[in-house]
């Protein structure tokens, strides 16, 4: 069941919306009344994007694009007059491989888009969020706790981690809160235990979560939303773990 929140009057940029995880979490705000600014590589998806009442925009944004990255704060803050809350949930899942087999553009386009995009969508923002603001980024419970094959993707996650507590020490000073939610196996399209099959769901689930099953993008969104609400005033720098208990 989730909460309700009134985001009326805010206005709040998406990145990874098209899909997952970002697009549950579209939804939800749009349900509360946010304004939106919708950010994917995929507009094609974006597109598809229905809510009532034209409270949102869509951009076409590769987060490791600097000058993208410009020009949708620019159009965003234009078309909706601002923004107060920003999601950083555009990111690349693992695939599972020896550290060997991987190659420099397995790399480029985990750590470029997990932790550069992230950096980047903030550092372009900051200069436009106003005290009562917040900034939610994505991590993983591979966020805080190593896995074999996974090593490009922990590097990745943990650097979300401490980006993020640092940036809360920054920003803090000036009313404006960075906190992270840490999924852990989200059922979503580019999960590797989706992409693979119901055996491997099912397999992931008994052996990763004391719940025995899979979340739902859901499930996280709401937990973003608390984050950016009124109710999280005092909540800055924490990781919060959405993975019905990792084992
Ligand atoms: N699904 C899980 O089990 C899980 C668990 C922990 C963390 N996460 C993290 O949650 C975030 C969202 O993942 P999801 O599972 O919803 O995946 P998803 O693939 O459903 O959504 C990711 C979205 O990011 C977009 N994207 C990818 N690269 C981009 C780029 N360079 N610029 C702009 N957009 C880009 C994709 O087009 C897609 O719409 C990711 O950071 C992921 O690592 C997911």
């Amino acid at each position: 069941m989730a909460t309700s929140y009134d985001f009326s009057g805010q206005c709040v940029l998406i990145t990874g919306a098209a899909s997952g995880i970002g697009l549950a979490t579209a939804k939800a705000l749009s349900s509360s009344n946010a304004r939106l600014a919708l950010c994917d590589i995929n507009i094609k998806g974006l597109e598809s994007f229905q809510c009532e009442g034209k409270k949102h925009r869509i951009y076409e944004l590769d987060v490791t694009s600097p000058s993208g990255i410009a020009e949708t704060v620019e159009s965003a803050l234009r078309d909706l007059g601002g923004i107060n809350h920003v999601f950083n949930c555009a990111g690349v899942n693992p695939t599972n491989h020896a550290l060997t087999d991987t190659t420099d553009e397995y790399w480029s386009n985990i750590v470029d888009t997990n932790v550069r995009g992230t950096y980047l969508v903030t550092r372009s923002l900051i200069p436009h969020l106003k005290p009562g603001s917040s900034i939610v980024n994505v991590s993983s419970i591979a966020g805080s706790r190593a896995m074999a094959g996974w090593a490009i993707y922990n590097a990745s996650k943990f650097g979300v981690v401490g980006f993020s507590k640092s940036m809360a020490l920054e920003l803090g000073p000036k009313c404006v809160r960075v906190n992270v939610v840490a999924p852990g196996h989200i059922h979503t399209p580019t999960n590797i235990a989706v992409k693979t099959g119901q055996e491997e769901i099912d397999r992931t689930a008994e052996f990763a979560s004391a719940m025995g099953r899979f979340g739902t993008a859901e499930e996280v969104a709401d937990v973003v939303l608390f984050l950016m609400s009124g109710a999280a005033r005092y909540v800055n720098g924490a990781v919060v773990d959405v993975d019905g208990g990792a084992k």
